[in-house]
């Protein structure tokens, strides 16, 4: 019995030992450094990046064949990056101008928070006020917050218990995509900042829902399902960004490792971090990820090795996993911070991101916004860039 107990103990030390030496793997003088040499990168690239915004407009990508900016009005999903993404900025480098920008590009997306035609108010209004407001207290910040949330949840629809994504369309009746996970983060935060507890339960609503209908046994996900309105039954499972519907496109499956992760953050129920955990590692034991852990835009992509990839899916990836990290048993702890510093030493490296004075004055290269619709593949993109900072930042906070 005594040796039983000898040898249980000794096993203990054991494993506790290696866990030990691997978390020391890393460099922390080489990743400090690393990580202020981008945000400085940063700063200098989107002083040049801001000279190519047109009025009224928001950054999305550039063409390096043609060498021009390609902006969006403020309605489209992605408005919130720049702005998100100058506060990342502004918040590691003190850069004044930095946040004169930031400021600006608030202003220049403010009326999104009445707007009601999609779903993506999280994403436009959260990442740019949500981090405002967490730098500055700023109480204008969390009144447009908070009135975005109410827009958001103006799509609730109770036959299905989701919020609705798009609009009804020629092809879908009431599409609910994977994505929308992301938007939930806006609901939880408003309703624990003294809003009203609608959002979150609706939140909570709409994660349940997503997780019964949209995932797989191996726990990827199909990007939309539709739904009837009447009924609230399922109609299909598809997809619109991704190679087949039945295949794993890329950016979904970050999505919904951020989204089940940082439901488990505002719930702390074991149900999304069971989700959470089950997603990174259909991704980290994927046999189509690439070493450098920056996946190409689709698990199930034709041509591989010569598909393109998605730096964006890798930067959302490495985001969530270092946040998930944080929730983990030991030696998942272990598996995802490692995972999400081999993806941040890839996008920092030369392969994927820009040099001063390149790219549009964008940080990153060689993300894939939508294969199947032939648009925005193999460029910069705006939220790949914000995902990267934030991954950045996260690692310096929790790591360093
Ligand atoms: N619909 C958001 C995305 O393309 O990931």
């Amino acid at each position: 019995m005594k040796k039983l107990g000898l040898a249980i103990t000794l096993y203990f030390w054991l494993v506790n030992g290696i866990a030990f030496a691997q978390t020391q793997n890393a460099n922390p003088l080489s990743m400090k450094q690393l990580i202020n040499e981008q945000f400085q990168f940063a700063a200098a690239q989107y002083k040049l990046l801001d000279k190519n915004i047109p009025q009224g407009l928001t950054p999305q990508s550039f063409d390096a064949k043609t060498g021009k900016s390609m902006n969006k009005d403020i309605q489209w999903w992605c408005s919130g990056f720049y702005a998100g993404s100058l506060w990342y900025i502004f918040e590691q480098t003190n850069d004044l101008m930095i946040k004169q920008q930031a400021e600006n590009a608030l202003k220049v997306i403010a009326s999104n928070q009445t707007y009601t035609g999609n779903h993506d108010l999280g994403f436009m209004m959260y990442c740019s006020f949500g981090n405002a407001y967490r730098l500055t207290n700023n109480p204008e910040y969390k009144n447009i917050i908070n009135r975005s949330a109410e827009s958001l949840f103006s799509r609730y629809r109770p036959s299905i218990k989701a919020i609705q994504s798009w609009n009804k369309n020629k092809y879908w009746e009431c599409p609910v995509i994977v994505d929308n996970m992301m938007n939930l983060e806006m609901l939880n935060w408003v309703s624990d900042n003294g809003g009203d507890p609608k959002y979150k339960k609706t939140s909570i609503i709409h994660a349940n829902t997503t997780l019964a209908n949209h995932f797989r046994p191996d726990f990827s996900s199909y990007h939309v399902v539709d739904y009837d309105l009447n009924t609230g039954k399922v109609i299909k499972k598809a997809t619109w960004q991704g190679a087949a519907n039945s295949s794993a496109w890329a950016r979904g499956q970050a999505w919904a490792l951020y989204g089940y992760t940082m439901m488990y953050r505002f719930t702390k129920d074991a149900i999304y971090l069971k989700q959470a955990n089950g997603i990174a590692k259909f991704i980290l034991n994927h046999p189509n990820l690439p070493s450098d852990k920056i996946p190409y835009w689709d698990f199930d992509a034709p041509f591989m090795p010569e598909a393109k990839r998605d730096a964006s899916a890798g930067a959302i990836m490495a985001s969530a996993l270092l946040e998930l990290a944080q929730y983990a048993q030991k030696a998942d702890k272990i598996t995802y911070k490692t995972a999400a510093e081999t993806i941040i030493n890839s996008l920092s490296s030369d392969k994927y991101r820009a040099k001063q004075g390149e790219n549009g004055g964008f940080l990153l290269m060689h993300s894939t916004g939508a294969y199947p619709l032939n648009s925005e593949i193999d460029v910069p993109l705006i939220y790949a860039d914000y995902y990267f900072l934030e991954a950045l930042m996260r690692y310096k906070n929790w790591y360093l």
